[in-house]
């Protein structure tokens, strides 16, 4: 879409179209609405595209990440190591629980995942699980978390992460469970929507059981007369994605790979325009550890800059920015857990996020940077 030179460039933009309309419009006008075959197809289509035995959709990935630590056996009191340096759902699932969060540090100003070497510090008895975010669409370091918590499972926060890489293993596929978000920012969405990973057998069955109240058998079941009747097999809630969100949810799971390429142009882009600045930091510059996905486009200003400033001024010139994230210790409902992160306090009054989306045009990456620069006093 051609923009008017002074319309606000917004932080991101879904690329929802006339295919993931007419596919809406299609359940409703089949009367079929409630979790059902396309469901189905789209958990299969995703778990392919993982490289997982197991897809499970579910209403978000906030009650993903729930049930996810229910699966691999946190209960109340035990603890689970989380970055700060997130949404505040990825501790808020813990808390949920009963269960403590311990916060980590990210690893550097530079890798903006999860310290494998503050998880060793951290690691206790009570450690039942460490829930890496692959920040940004980088892949966390699973491999070298999993080895500084042997004891522990990993759940991996993918929301920034469909599509994203480690090796040859996809993001959701790397620890024990994988949950990601369909919210609407994200680089695919049905609205709100969710889904979880797995390569276990049993944790699969788990989560689908979780997912629906423990019921063994579905509505739909019912109503084609496969089954009768129920029993519940375990306590659970209704996570349940319906037919509306897994319709549009194929269509945009069909074009995740070409969004995914789009965003990583434009991260180009703005590097080669923003490279340069001094003082200006632009993190994963060093980082070869996978292939990201550019949920986000996250920069450090300057030290000396006034962050408020910048973000008003360049309001001012019509472009969006945000804070990814205020992190979670320093909110009111967490200042009574430990936190000793230096590298999070250290980065975080620094961080700004730029506009990123599959549709940004050139020109407009140019005035985004033009803008930065304008701000700065560049
Ligand atoms: C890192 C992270 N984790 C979890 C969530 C929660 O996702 P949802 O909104 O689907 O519950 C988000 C969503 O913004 C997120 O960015």
């Amino acid at each position: 879409m051609t923009q008017t030179p002074n319309a606000m460039i917004t932080l991101s933009e879904t690329t929802l179209g006339e295919e993931e309309a007419a596919a809406a419009a299609a359940v409703v006008r089949s009367g079929w609405l409630t979790q059902g075959e396309r469901v189905a197809a789209f958990e299969r289509a995703f778990a392919e595209m993982v490289g997982t035995r197991h897809a499970i959709a579910v209403a978000n990935c906030t009650v993903a990440l729930e049930l996810a630590l229910e699966a691999v056996g946190v209960r109340a009191g035990d603890e689970v190591i989380v970055p700060a340096l997130t949404f505040v759902a990825t501790a808020n699932a813990v808390r949920r629980l009963g269960a403590v969060p311990v916060f980590a540090d990210v690893t550097s100003e530079d890798d903006l995942t999860l310290s494998p070497d503050d998880v060793a510090k951290k690691v206790t008895a009570k450690t039942r699980a460490v829930c890496p975010v692959h920040y940004a669409g980088w892949a966390a370091d699973v491999d070298a978390l999993a080895r500084a918590a042997p004891n522990a499972a990993i759940v991996e926060d993918c929301a920034h992460a469909p599509g994203a890489t480690l090796g040859a293993r996809g993001c959701g596929a790397l620890g024990d469970v994988g949950a990601f978000s369909f919210f609407s920012n994200k680089n695919m969405t049905t609205g709100e929507g969710g889904m979880l990973t797995t390569h276990d057998d049993a944790l699969a069955s788990s989560l689908r059981l979780m997912r629906a109240h423990g019921m063994t058998t579905s509505t739909l079941d019912r109503h084609r007369g496969h089954a009768y009747t129920y029993d519940v097999a375990r306590v659970g809630t209704n996570a349940r994605m319906d037919e509306i969100r897994a319709a549009i949810g194929a269509i945009q799971l069909a074009k995740l790979r070409a969004n995914n390429a789009l965003r990583a142009e434009r991260v180009r882009w703005y590097r080669e325009r923003l490279a340069a600045v001094e003082g200006l930091g632009l993190p994963f510059s060093s980082v070869s550890r996978g292939a990201s996905v550019h949920h986000l486009f996250v920069v450090l200003l300057p030290a000396a800059a006034d962050r408020a400033a910048v973000m008003s001024a360049m309001r001012a010139d019509s472009v969006q920015t945000s804070i990814h994230y205020p992190p979670t210790h320093t909110f009111k409902a967490y200042e009574h857990f430990e936190a000793n992160l230096p590298v999070t306090d250290a980065i975080t009054p620094r961080l700004l996020t730029l506009p990123l989306h599959p549709t940004l045009e050139r020109g407009q990456v140019d005035r985004v940077c033009d803008a930065l620069l304008r701000a700065l006093g560049r």
